[in-house]
């Protein structure tokens, strides 16, 4: 390493350090603080597991349009008002925010991880996988939906749900900066004639809208009263039963376990890995798996089953003569912090990902690859934090990431929209505190390394572009390790460098399908109720029985939206309306229509 970079790798690991600690005291000052002084009720009418995404929509909602007694169970922390900041976001993976799930040993990819073991972060905090996201806000196509629910819901009713969701729970703005790189992408994707996209759904490519307000993350969880309806640091072990029916929840909490009791129901909302594990912990899964480990069967059912990933690769394929974007030196100047903290502004408010595009490779209307740019590579921040967040091998980060140094990085990432992939989650022992088998099968099926080869064939012709070379790009000419007796940029080369190059998104999704009762796939019914064993429902990323056009959190909050309109709401039989004008048609449907 020359000597200016041992100084960035040296400046950044600072930051990492400093981050750390400072997650440290969070993390430490919450559990000490909650450990007495949380509040619980033996019994409620709905419990909802996780603070998440979902569970904060259902939260959030019940709280404003119900009398219902709740209470969200959380494993992890409460939040800083510090750590809200969106550069912040990477920070998060690794540290104890996140759930540092792994994937077992991957036969068709992460070749280039150690162990060929993937990384698959989520959230263990208030807010869930929200507080560590890119902020992308996308609806995807919205005839997807409609599929899920067999009908039961219009497009036009679903589209309500997120118009609804977009003007009473998030904040939505623009990205508030971005790099060359963003606009250079857009250049290219007019000259090849791609289509400007709107916030709905058809194919082509736009800046993002992300969930910020005033340049801060934010997330479903931040409309809650937290001392209120939230008991944080609290992890749940299982769903308590009586005959089939749930009933309630045991709990771990400081160290003691109790039971808190549902008279209505208990939705589990704890995310597309840990909700399968509750309820396989619980007695609802496999039976031959939760014979295995030894638990009494309450329901036999695919739980764990079905796990897909939006899949992708191409970190540092993209390099640039001169620089594009922010760097990771740009990220500590005080100018720009002082920018975010008064004008919530400047590189501090970015996301990560600037523009996304949605593409076919097979010259249909219809995406099968979605784009994310993004102004960094693996190596901008000099192998302190990124590599490690990725799992990157010692050995090829010096072959080859290392190798970019000299050169400015960027990325073009190209994701399978629609992997035809299967994995499952299983657990491994009766013990609530141990991580699941995450085995996502990653690149199983031909078809999903087929695209993905064409995808980077597509990066390689917008690189080509007069939008892309003015501003000094070229593809990375290095064989990657592993990949060596591949003529290079050949269909031979690509199905090697993706193998080995395996990027998650983080979107798994699938655990618990939604689907029809006589299926033998579904876990859950069109209500988001589980099948066979009453006053139980999931209601988060695991339902989702296939992926989305699009990053999925907007999907899931809309998924949220819809359970408790259809499943809670209607139960309750107080008038309650929203007095905004926009939605006096819809409310009408909602309040007097059921
Ligand atoms: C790094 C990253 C970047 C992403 N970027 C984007 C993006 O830009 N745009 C986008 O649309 N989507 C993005 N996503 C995906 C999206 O954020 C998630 O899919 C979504 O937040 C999942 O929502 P959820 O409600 O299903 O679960 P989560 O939000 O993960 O919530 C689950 C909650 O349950 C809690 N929990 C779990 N188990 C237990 C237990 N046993 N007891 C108590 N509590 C428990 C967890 O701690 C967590 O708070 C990203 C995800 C990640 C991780
Ligand atoms: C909610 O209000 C209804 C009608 O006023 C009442 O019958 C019900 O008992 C209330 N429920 C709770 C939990 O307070
Ligand atoms: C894509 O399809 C259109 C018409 O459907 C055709 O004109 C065009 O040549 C096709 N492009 C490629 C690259 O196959
Ligand atoms: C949306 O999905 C439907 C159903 O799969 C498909 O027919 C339609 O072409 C898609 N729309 C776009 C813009 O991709
Ligand atoms: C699964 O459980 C077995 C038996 O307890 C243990 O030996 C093994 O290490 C566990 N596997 C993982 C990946 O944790
Ligand atoms: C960038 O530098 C590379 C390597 O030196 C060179 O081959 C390429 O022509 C340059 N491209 C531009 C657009 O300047
Ligand atoms: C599920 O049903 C399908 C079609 O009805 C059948 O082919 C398949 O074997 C079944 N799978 C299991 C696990 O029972």
């Amino acid at each position: 390493m020359l000597s200016i970079h041992c100084f960035q790798f040296f400046l950044f690991s600072i930051c990492v350090h400093i981050s750390t600690v400072f997650i440290y005291f969070v993390y430490y000052s919450d559990l000490i603080s909650t450990k007495y002084i949380q509040d619980i009720k033996p019994e409620y009418d709905y419990i909802i597991v996780g603070s998440g995404t979902a569970g904060s929509v259902i939260a959030h909602r019940l709280a404003t349009e119900t009398n219902y007694t709740f209470v969200v169970v959380e494993a992890g922390c409460k939040s800083h008002a510090l750590l809200e900041a969106p550069v912040l976001g990477p920070f998060f993976h690794g540290s104890l925010l996140d759930w540092q799930f792994q994937t077992v040993p991957q036969k068709h990819a992460c070749f280039a991880m150690k162990d060929r073991k993937c990384k698959l972060a989520q959230g263990k905090i208030l807010g869930g996988s929200s507080k560590l996201n890119n902020m992308i806000h996308i609806r995807g196509n919205l005839s997807h939906y409609v599929n899920w629910f067999h009908g039961k819901h219009t497009k036009e009713y679903l589209e309500k749900q997120f118009e609804f969701i977009e003007q009473n729970i998030l904040h939505l703005n623009d990205v508030q900066y971005q790099s060359d790189l963003a606009d250079a992408v857009l250049g290219a994707a007019k000259e090849l004639n791609y289509a400007k996209l709107d916030i709905d759904f058809k194919s082509g490519f736009r800046k993002n809208i992300v969930s910020q307000n005033n340049g801060k993350r934010w997330c479903t969880s931040d409309n809650l009263d937290v001392n209120k309806h939230v008991v944080t640091n609290a992890l749940v072990e299982k769903v308590i039963f009586k005959g089939n029916t749930a009933i309630g929840i045991k709990i771990l909490l400081a160290g003691r376990q109790s039971n808190i009791y549902a008279r209505k129901g208990v939705i589990l909302s704890a995310g597309a890995i840990n909700t399968p594990k509750i309820l396989q912990l619980s007695g609802v899964g496999p039976q031959k798996l939760l014979k295995t480990i030894g638990i009494p069967v309450v329901k036999n059912l695919p739980v764990g089953e079905n796990i897909q990933d939006h899949i992708g690769t191409g970190l540092d394929f993209v390099l640039f003569n001169k620089s594009v974007s922010i760097s990771a030196m740009d990220m500590i100047n005080p100018l720009y912090v002082l920018n975010y903290f008064i004008n919530g502004k400047g590189p501090w408010t970015t996301p990560g990902c600037e523009v996304i595009g949605f593409l076919s490779t097979k010259n249909q209307s219809d995406p099968d690859l979605q784009f994310m740019v993004l102004p960094v590579g693996l190596s901008s921040d000099r192998g302190s934090l990124l590599k490690n967040n990725v799992n990157i091998k010692d050995e090829v980060w010096h072959k080859y990431f290392s190798k970019s140094f000299n050169s400015y990085v960027g990325t073009i990432l190209p994701l399978i929209l629609h992997p035809k992939s299967r994995g499952h989650v299983y657990i491994n022992s009766t013990d609530p505190k141990a991580p699941p088998l995450v085995d996502p099968k990653y690149l199983s099926h031909e078809s999903d390394r087929e695209t993905l080869i064409n995808g980077l064939k597509l990066v390689i012709k917008f690189v080509n572009t007069k939008s892309i070379q003015n501003i000094g790009g070229y593809i990375n000419q290095n064989h990657f390790p592993g990949c060596e007796q591949f003529e290079i940029f050949t269909d031979s080369y690509f199905d090697c460098y993706i193998k080995h190059l395996t990027l998650t998104s983080y979107h798994p999704v699938g655990t618990c399908s939604m689907g029809l009762p006589d299926s033998n796939k579904s876990v859950v019914d069109t209500s988001f109720k589980v099948l066979g064993v009453e006053k139980l429902y999931v209601a988060d990323a695991s339902v989702l029985p296939t992926l989305p056009s699009g990053n999925i959190n907007a999907a899931i909050a809309m998924m949220a939206s819809v359970f408790f309109d259809n499943s809670i709401k209607v139960k309750n039989h107080i008038p309650f309306c929203y007095k905004n004008d926009l939605f006096k048609e819809y409310l009408f449907n909602v309040c007097f229509d059921r």
